[in-house]
């Protein structure tokens, strides 16, 4: 059948089922298909990154019958496609009609009536939709393999990647599963952050590296056995250079997408001290070389070791930060965490302004424990690419224990606790399967 009218579908195609086919078979009947293949950056903007590359989904796309071309749609909103193509058709299922794309609908509407095209809405496929094959998707879980490389794909798709602590199993589902949904679509946490803080503090110890790696491990293996999302693991200073090694290998085999390293060297301790306590940094050298040595372990690409620059932390200034940034960069680390603990982000925005500028820049990573008044579209703003929220979690679970403890010493039971916790019912269902 040739035709001369052209009938335009935007369309994810991730996980692809009989709905979207219905969809471009009724297309065919409008028009030549011209398939608008959202970008991962498209799709990433109002809900999850995508299980396949675009070049995947893309040649998934170009093989079904009927489609006659495949073009990028670089955004949610169609506009800038129809008004390059303009099509005669657009067609889409009329699951659209509310929600968050609801907007983006009408805007499809005004737009083909410039050149008298028109919306065609296909009945919804009952019964199948990719949000449901998603759940189902998360249910079976991942594979080390595509969790690691879920990291570098999010920098890409995201204006920025949100991390949240976890130091257990229960607070991995917290990272995984909470979220809300807005007007603008999902917004959720997107990566997992192994803080070294949060992990020594539930287990009763100081963040000075005496909580060894092999116990850092099991603890990433409980969060990695409930969940599907990339971690960051807080590798602390590394340790000797011989010992990153196997730690590098070890994470690369779990599935971790990077590693964190800070520095300084001596006994750690925790940055947000400041100069209240001695701290010392590595030499620029000494480090660059734990970095080289970490990459040269790593059996693939993928995994990622990024350089934690300390200067701010101890009061060297910004020379000193962006002088050590550069020469990590040089060294071939694969991203730059900047550190503060001043009240408000000022020289973390110095930082990134110059940052911005150096030639072959690296992801950029931030902190804001202490400068927490600062929103994530401002870091947007200046070029931040991760926002990790590194204890949270457990700074509000803490005292939240301590009060129930209190309360039950007081009244000699545990009755007048009851409004301050979750049911007993509750707790039991928190975690499917246990009936
Ligand atoms: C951690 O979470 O352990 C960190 C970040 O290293 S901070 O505590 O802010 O230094
Ligand atoms: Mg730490």
């Amino acid at each position: 059948m040739t035709h001369t009218k052209k009938a335009y579908v935007g369309m994810s195609a991730d996980l692809v089922h009989p709905g979207h086919l219905n969809i471009i078979k009724t297309a065919q009947n409008y028009g030549e298909v011209i398939i608008g293949l959202l970008t991962d950056e498209a799709i990433a903007s109002y809900k999850r990154v995508p299980h396949m590359t675009f070049e995947q989904r893309q040649e998934v796309v170009q093989n079904i019958k009927g489609v006659s071309r495949v073009v990028p749609q670089n955004t949610l909103d169609y506009v800038p496609n129809l008004e390059e193509f303009k099509p005669d058709y657009v067609v889409h299922g009329d699951d659209w009609r509310k929600g968050v794309q609801k907007e983006t609908r009408d805007k499809v509407i005004e737009t083909l009536a410039k050149w008298g095209g028109e919306l065609v809405e296909v009945p919804y496929t009952q019964g199948i939709s990719s949000t449901q094959l998603r759940k189902t998707l998360r249910e079976i879980g991942t594979t080390p393999q595509v969790r690691l490389r879920a990291l570098r794909r999010l920098i890409q798709a995201k204006p920025i990647v949100r991390a949240i602590e976890i130091h257990s199993g229960l607070t991995g589902l917290i990272a995984e599963n909470v979220y809300l949904n807005g007007d603008k679509g999902i917004r959720e946490f997107d990566v997992m952050w192994g803080s070294s803080l949060t992990d020594s503090t539930s287990k009763g110890k100081p963040d000075i590296e005496a909580v060894d790696v092999t116990s850092r491990i099991g603890t990433l293996n409980e969060v990695l056995e409930v969940t599907t999302k990339p971690i960051i693991y807080d590798a602390d200073t590394g340790g000797k250079p011989e010992h990153f090694v196997f730690t590098v290998k070890t994470l690369e085999r779990l599935g971790i997408s990077a590693a964190i390293i800070e520095d300084k060297n001596g006994l750690k301790k925790n940055s947000l001290f400041g100069t209240e306590v001695l701290q010392t940094q590595e030499s620029i050298d000494a480090f660059c070389h734990k970095i080289q040595v970490g990459r040269s372990a790593r059996a693939t690409d993928d995994f990622m070791v990024i350089a934690r620059v300390e200067s701010l932390i101890l009061n060297k200034g910004l020379e000193d930060a962006l002088t050590r940034t550069r020469a990590y960069l040089d060294a071939g680390v694969d991203g730059i965490m900047i550190h503060s603990k001043n009240k408000n982000p000022d020289e973390i925005f110095a930082f990134c302004n110059e940052y911005n500028k150096v030639p072959k820049r690296k992801p950029l990573v931030v902190v804001p424990s202490s400068f927490n008044t600062v929103k994530e579209s401002e870091l947007i703003d200046h070029g931040v690419n991760i926002v990790i929220y590194g204890n949270q979690l457990i700074r509000s679970a803490y005292p939240a224990m301590v009060k129930t403890a209190r309360t039950i010493l007081e009244h000699g039971r545990s009755a007048e606790a009851d409004d301050q916790m979750m049911s007993i019912k509750e707790i039991l269902e928190l975690i499917p399967g246990g009936k």
